[in-house]
C-alpha cells in the first residue's frame, strides 16, 4: 500500500479535505500540533497561523485521523492549558479514541507572557485499539529546550528532539506517521532522522515551503500544489 500514499512529501491543501482521499488504517502513528484556536497573533515579520481563531479545527480532523489510522496505534495532540478542556470533551463525546495520558513538556526556560510566564505545553496522548510502546524510560513530563522564535522560523516551531522521543516510543523504523497540521515539517524532519516516512501537510505555502526547504524536498509535493 506505501506505494500508493505520498510518502515522504509535504502536501499543501486542508488536511481535512485532503485525509478524505487517505484510505482507511493505512498510518501506522499520527504526531501532531494543531492550531490551539486561542487566537494568538503573530504579525511580526508578517508571520500567521491560518485557523489559529477556530477552535473546532483541531477536532475535526480528530475524525478522519481515526479512520487514517491503523488499529492499535496512537496519536500525540499538543495542546496547550486554555485548548485542553473543550479538546478533551469533544475526544469524550464526538470521537471513537481512548485517552491514554496526557504528558507535560516542561521548557527549560519560561518565554512569552506576563503575571505567569509560559514554561510548559501539553500534549494529549490518544489511543486506536490497544498500541504496544517501545521505551520502558518515557516519563509523562519530558523535558526539552524550546525553540526561539526568530525571523523566519514557524513561531510554534517544535523541537525536533522531542518528537523523536515519542516516534520511537510508538513506531519502529520503516513506519508511516502523519502530521496534518505540519507547519515548517518539525515531525517529518525528526522522521527522516530515524528512518520512518512521514506526511506532512500544511494549508500555508509560506510554511510548506520552510518544511520543503528543511527536508531539502523539490516543490512537487502533492496533487494541491
Ligand atoms: C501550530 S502550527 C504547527 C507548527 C509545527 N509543529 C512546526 O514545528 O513548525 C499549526 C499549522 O497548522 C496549519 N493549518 C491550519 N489549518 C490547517 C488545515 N485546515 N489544514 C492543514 N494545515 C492547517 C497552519 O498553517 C500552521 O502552520
Amino acid at each position: 500500500m506505501l506505494n500508493q500514499l505520498p510518502i515522504n512529501k509535504i502536501i499543501k491543501g486542508d488536511c481535512i479535505e485532503f485525509l478524505k482521499n487517505l484510505p482507511n488504517n493505512c498510518i501506522d502513528l499520527i504526531i501532531t500540533d494543531p492550531p490551539y484556536g486561542d487566537g494568538v497573533a503573530y504579525g511580526w515579520n508578517n508571520k500567521t497561523i491560518q485557523n489559529n481563531k477556530d477552535p473546532l479545527i483541531n477536532c475535526l480532523a480528530l475524525a478522519e485521523c481515526y479512520r487514517v489510522l491503523r488499529k492499535n496505534s496512537t496519536l500525540y495532540n499538543f495542546t496547550n492549558w486554555k485548548h485542553y478542556p473543550f479538546l478533551v470533551e469533544f475526544v469524550m463525546k464526538y470521537t471513537k479514541f481512548k485517552i491514554r495520558h496526557l504528558v507535560v513538556w516542561k521548557k527549560h526556560n519560561f518565554g512569552l507572557g506576563w503575571a505567569f510566564r509560559h514554561q510548559y505545553e501539553l500534549i494529549l496522548v490518544l489511543e486506536k485499539g490497544k498500541p504496544k510502546y517501545n521505551l520502558t524510560n518515557f516519563s509523562d513530563v519530558q523535558t526539552c529546550s524550546h525553540i526561539n522564535h526568530n525571523k523566519i522560523n514557524h513561531p510554534h516551531e517544535k523541537p525536533v528532539d522531542l518528537i523523536m522521543k515519542m516516534i520511537e516510543h510508538s513506531s519502529k523504523k520503516g513506519s508511516l506517521i502523519l502530521d496534518p497540521f505540519c507547519g515548517s515539517g518539525s515531525v517529518c524532519m525528526a522522521c527522516k532522522k530515524i528512518n520512518r516516512h512521514y506526511i506532512g501537510i500544511d494549508i500555508d505555502k509560506k510554511w510548506v515551503g520552510v518544511a520543503r526547504g528543511r527536508l531539502q524536498l523539490n516543490s512537487i509535493g502533492g496533487k494541491n500544489d
